[in-house]
Parts: structure tokens; sequence; C-alpha cells
């Protein structure tokens, strides 16, 4: 089984948890984007839902393949979540933001009564951290900014790269017209003290560290899918 086969493994059987009236958070990247396909099965055959995209990419997916959006304010508390994730620990701990939209997809998380994880089975983690970090930063005094993560990081003896996001030549840019810090720190043992760090430094306006957010996990490896609570 490929990675994609593994991913679709994992969608399909969050989809089960899916019912029809739900107002439901869809998450951003290849995985999420496996779920909105068969989501978009689902309903073509006449589930009703209203989803609530966590980036303009998803929004784009889903307008193609017929299911209906709202806007958060218009949704502002939401059913369930389902999104991918770059790792998560035995705790569903997560680093998420490798797409570059962990803003968008914390507060839409946050506003559900229930998150669902779906990732294939490399995703899963002894300690975070193999996966670096991303930090969403204002763009005014970013330099200052990823001066004060260092310093904060280090506090906590966490120390490695701190790189600028590009997409080409370019500054990434995220959907709200932030940059990405992708922090190379190796290992995060804890990930509570770290959030509350970079919390609390001006510059930052999110990290993709989520802690207590998501209920369950949907891991799926070549013998199939598991649930992890
Ligand atoms: C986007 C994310 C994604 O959920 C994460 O990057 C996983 O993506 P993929 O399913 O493509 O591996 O956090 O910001």
């Amino acid at each position: 089984m490929d990675a994609r086969e593994m991913k679709i493994k994992a969608a399909a059987a969050a989809l089960e948890h899916v019912e029809s009236g739900m107002k439901l958070g869809i998450g951003t990247g290849s995985t999420a984007d496996e779920f909105v396909r068969l989501l978009a099965e689902k309903v073509a055959a006449g589930m009703k839902v209203e989803g609530v995209p966590t980036s303009e990419r998803t929004a784009r997916l889903c307008l193609e393949l017929g299911i209906t959006l709202r806007s958060l304010d218009e949704l502002p508390e939401l059913d369930l979540t389902i999104d991918g994730a770059d790792e998560l620990d035995a705790r569903l701990t997560l680093i998420k933001g490798g797409g570059g939209a962990l803003l968008r997809e914390k507060i839409v998380a946050c506003a559900s009564r229930k998150m669902i994880v779906i990732a294939d089975e490399s995703k899963q983690v002894e300690t975070l951290g193999a996966f670096p970090l991303p930090i969403e930063v204002n763009p005014f005094g970013h330099v200052a900014t990823r001066i004060a993560i260092e310093r904060a990081a280090s506090r906590l003896g966490l120390s490695g790269a701190l790189n600028l996001r590009m997409a080409g030549s370019e500054r990434f840019h995220t959907d709200g017209g932030h940059l990405i810090i992708d922090a190379s720190f190796g290992r995060i043992p804890d990930a509570e003290a770290l959030s509350a760090e970079l919390a609390a430094i001006p510059g930052v306006v999110e990290h993709g560290l989520f802690i207590h957010i998501a209920s369950l996990a949907i891991i799926a490896g070549p013998a199939g899918a598991r649930t992890v609570t």
C-alpha cells in the first residue's frame, strides 16, 4: 500500500464519523484533500453538510467538488473538524502547519466540539520535533521575532536552524498575509513549555503545536486504519 492509499484509508475511516446535517471544519493538505474527495461523493449521493475550510486551497477544492461552504463567522460552532498533521505523538499532541495553514486550522479546530486527525503511520512519532515546527509570524519585525524565538527556545535547552519559509524566490505568505519560520529543534520534549514561551512573543501570531485539541486520530498503515484516543 503506498502513502496515498494509506491517506485514503484514514480519510475513509474518518468519514464514518460524519453524519448528515453536521457543520464540519475541513482541514488542509494532501490527506485532508482525500477526505474532501470522499466527502464530495457522499454529498453527491445526498448527504447534507456545511463546511468551514481552513485555507483558500481547501475552499477551492470543496467548491470545485460541490461541497457547501460557510465562513466561521456564519458557523462559529462546529460539530467536527477533520484535518491532517505533520507529526503526532501518543498523547495526540500535533505538529501542524507544513502546508502553511496552521492559524486557520487551529482556530477552526478550537471552534469544533471534536477534532479527528487523519494520517498515515509515518506521521506517528515518540517525541515531536523531527519535523520543523512552523511558527507563523507578523511580517513587521520578523527578524526581531526570530531572535526572540531563538532566545525563548534556548531557555528550554532547544536550538536549531530557524528558516524563513520561501516559495521559490519569494517569501511564503499565509492566507492571512503572515510569514512562517520553520524551526528545526530536532526534539521537543516539553511541547507545553515551548508553546507558552512562543505564545508570549508579540510577533508570533501562532505556532504549529496543537496541544489538547485533537480528540482522536485515525492512523493508516499497510494493515489498515486504527483509531488512537
Ligand atoms: C497544513 C497542515 C497539514 O495538515 C499537514 O501539513 C499535513 O499535510 P499532508 O496531509 O499533506 O501530509 O498542517 O497546514
